[in-house]
């Protein structure tokens, strides 16, 4: 074997890294991380300077409660600092199973899965149950781990345009029968802050034998009885095969979990390598979810949801005001307001500008969004006052006069 020179290897690396680099860079997507100060609550540190945090998925504002990091310290106290195994050799503790099962019983499905990450959950989900010659449904704006889980699955993939159930029933009627078919959508649509229309999808898999996965990251503790979600929302829990949820966003904790029926629980155990070979969840975050989903189901998850509500109408009203209106089909409950720009530029000097007026409120661009609708994803806490968002209105107001943006979409 001829032996490799590194030093020639070494320079095409650096080459290929920095042009790379250097193409982002010259078209504005070049990302670095910004470290920001203080636990996550509607008031942070950046750069020094106080801003209000409007980039968050702390929908429910339960990340700074003082029940939910007890719950997560004492946990840590009574199962230790982590669970130093894989939950088929020794990661799977007493308070994995405590919240497997007090997660069937809020989302009424018989089993629930834990994984270590709403990513992991969906690469394994999807990679596992679908194979070669089988036929995955996916919208066109399900979350990156979704596209990713298709991949990895070696499946055949039929996109459809967002939401279009006409063009997914005729994706539906070219596949044949014999083949597995598995419909994939996001509950809520997380940089577009939009419901997929889940009745009608749930009819639409009936119809063809097609399994059912909702990935519910955003809806969950948001929308529906008890939070439960969006399938909730809609009425259809029993009919959605597969039910996915995050522990990071609403629940303030992290990790993912997948309720339902026992057979598919169990085949996922037995089949998903994102589940079999990770580490299990740390107890601290078990603790704290426990208790964050203990809170969502009871008083305190009814009071701060009708909370995140109010305030996500008078952004709402707020934004039409200011010339901006947000779309009558949009659910006035859903707390992610996307600022459609278009231009990558100005949408990054108006989140720039955002900035300097105190709002956190970053610009998402490709290849998180689609080529030309780059936007400023505005999202709420229950724990937010309502001079929070009359700032934002006022910062926003004037920014767009200033740099010149006459289209705002919603
Ligand atoms: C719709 C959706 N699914 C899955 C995930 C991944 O979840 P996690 O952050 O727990 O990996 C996200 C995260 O942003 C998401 O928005």
């Amino acid at each position: 074997m001829k032996p490799i020179n590194h030093k020639v290897d070494k320079k095409k690396w650096s080459d290929f890294i920095g042009t790379d680099i250097s193409l982002m860079k010259e078209n504005d997507l070049f990302r670095s991380l910004r470290k920001v100060h203080g636990s996550q609550s509607p008031i942070m540190k950046f750069n020094g300077k106080e801003i209000i945090m409007m980039s968050s998925n702390n929908y429910l504002g339960l990340a700074d409660h003082p029940e939910v990091i007890r719950s997560a310290i004492l946990a840590s106290k009574k199962f230790g600092n982590s669970s130093v195994a894989s939950p088929l050799l020794s990661g799977f503790m007493q308070i994995h199973e405590s919240l497997c099962k007090l997660i069937s019983s809020w989302k009424e499905k018989d089993q629930t899965i834990l994984f270590g990450s709403g990513f992991l959950a969906n690469i394994g989900i999807i990679s596992s149950l679908m194979g070669k010659g089988d036929v995955v449904f996916s919208d066109e704006l399900n979350h990156a781990s979704i596209i990713e889980g298709c991949r990895l699955s070696a499946a055949k993939v039929k996109i459809f345009p967002h939401n279009n159930l006409s063009i997914l029933s005729k994706y539906l009627k070219e596949t044949s029968r014999k083949s597995k078919r598995l419909i994939v959508v996001d509950g809520v649509f997380s940089m577009d802050g939009d419901l997929a229309p889940l009745d009608e999808i749930v009819d639409l898999a009936q119809k063809f034998n097609a399994l059912l996965v909702v990935d519910e990251a955003h809806a969950t503790g948001v929308l529906g009885k008890k939070g439960r979600g969006a399938a909730s929302l809609f009425k259809v829990e029993e009919e959605v095969d597969i039910s996915m949820g995050t522990l990071g966003k609403s629940l303030a904790s992290y990790g993912a979990f997948v309720s339902s029926k026992s057979d598919v629980i169990q085949y996922l155990t037995n089949k998903a390598k994102s589940f079999i070979y990770s580490t299990s969840l740390p107890p601290s975050a078990v603790g704290s979810a426990l208790k964050s989903i203990r809170l969502v189901q009871g008083n305190e998850g009814e009071r701060r949801r009708k909370k995140l509500s109010d305030l996500s109408h008078y952004l709402s009203d707020g934004l039409t005001k200011i010339g901006i209106p947000v779309s009558e089909k949009k659910c006035k409950e859903i707390p992610i307001f996307p600022l459609v720009i278009g231009d990558t530029l100005k949408t990054l000097r108006l989140s720039d500008f955002l900035m300097k007026a105190g709002i956190f409120s970053l610009a998402i661009r490709p290849p998180t969004v689609r080529e030309g609708t780059s936007r400023i994803r505005i999202s709420l806490m229950a724990t937010h006052k309502k001079e929070h968002i009359d700032n934002l209105l006022n910062a926003l107001e004037i920014g767009a006069k200033k740099l010149n943006i006459s289209s705002c979409k919603n």
